[in-house]
């Protein structure tokens, strides 16, 4: 993918799709009444230290004291009542708006499938399994295309979180959850695992590209075909154990406990954002997986230098 816009910082205060639009917007009005909050009740205390501070001329008598004004009494419980009542208002608005939204036809369905400790990313309706970075397209207000995302565990509890493109959603074992977004604008966006979930939690980065919609049906073109097969390093690789964890399209690579390999090159990262996706990064990360990302369920395969070079080269291939 060339001339990729890399949103590097995922800021919530700049959203890009409406259910983040939304939060940050219900953000904006709870930051605003606190902040009026705090600028009354400092104010006041300011002004009582100031007023009534201890004066040289004081005379040590106990000032006057007042028991019971009902007006007092009626202001301070009415106030926070109806603050109160407004923020439970608008927050019920926003959760109603961002959860209760029914994909309209024609919307992309995705599944998002958290692991210890990255994501597989799957898309039913087109076939298409991939890992860490999700691919979506952009959404026009004109021609809406939101994207709708099932969200599994096969683990423990993750949480999936783009903060511009939309809220947290736990990601569950045996509680599927969903979420969805409609981002306008084209680029990278960064996200991350919003739940402790082990050793690897703070690696379990995430990436989506917003793509305009001509990209991104030449990405699930691209993503369709069946993996390359006439490198001669491919029978070597599938006669290791790779295959027990690992699929690669059209070989009798199938196992489905780590990522999918078909289309390993076209993804910036390796172990969910760890290092970047370069031919020497990926011998680093099969010849000592446990260095690199230390906990993560890949096995140093013991390969000597010669089989290393056939199955990174191989691997570096699978565009
Ligand atoms: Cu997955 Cu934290």
């Amino acid at each position: 993918m060339s001339g990729e816009i890399l949103h590097a910082i995922a800021n919530i205060f700049r959203p890009t799709s409406t259910p983040a639009e939304s939060i940050s917007g219900l953000s904006m009005l709870v930051l605003a009444v606190c902040l009026a909050i705090f600028v009354a009740v400092s104010g006041v205390l300011v002004v009582t230290l100031v007023r009534f501070r201890l004066r040289k001329d004081d005379d040590g008598l106990e000032p006057a004291q007042a028991y019971g004004s009902t007006q007092v009494e009626i202001a301070w419980t009415v106030i926070p009542i109806l603050i109160v009542v407004v923020l439970t208002m608008a927050t019920a608005r926003v959760v109603s708006e961002v959860q209760n939204k029914q994909a309209p036809p024609g919307a992309l369905h995705a599944t998002v499938v958290g692991h210890q400790w990255w994501w597989e990313i799957r898309y039913p309706e087109l076939g298409i399994v991939t890992a860490n970075e999700l691919h979506v397209p952009r959404s026009d207000p004109a021609r809406p295309r939101p994207t709708f995302l099932r969200l599994e565990s096969v683990d423990v509890a993750h949480s999936f979180w783009v903060p511009q493109l939309a809220g947290k959603t736990d990601v569950i074992p045996n509680h599927p959850n969903s979420m969805w977004m409609d981002p306008r604008v084209e680029g990278t966006f960064l996200g991350n695992c919003a739940e402790f979930c082990g050793l690897q939690h703070a690696n379990m980065l995430l990436r989506v590209v917003v793509q305009s919609p001509e990209d991104f049906e030449k990405w699930v073109a691209e993503q369709k075909q069946t993996a390359r097969r006439d490198h001669p390093g491919q029978d070597l690789f599938v006669s290791f154990s790779c295959i027990n964890c690992h699929a690669v399209s059209g070989t009798p690579a199938a196992g489905s406990f780590g990522p999918d390999l078909s289309h390993l090159m076209s993804r910036r990262t390796l172990g969910a954002g760890v290092i970047p996706n370069t031919e020497a990064n990926l011998r680093r990360w099969i010849k000592e997986p446990q260095t690199v990302k230390p906990g993560n369920l890949m096995p140093n395969m013991q390969l000597n230098e010669h089989e290393l070079d056939q199955v990174v080269a191989y691997l570096a291939s699978l565009k």
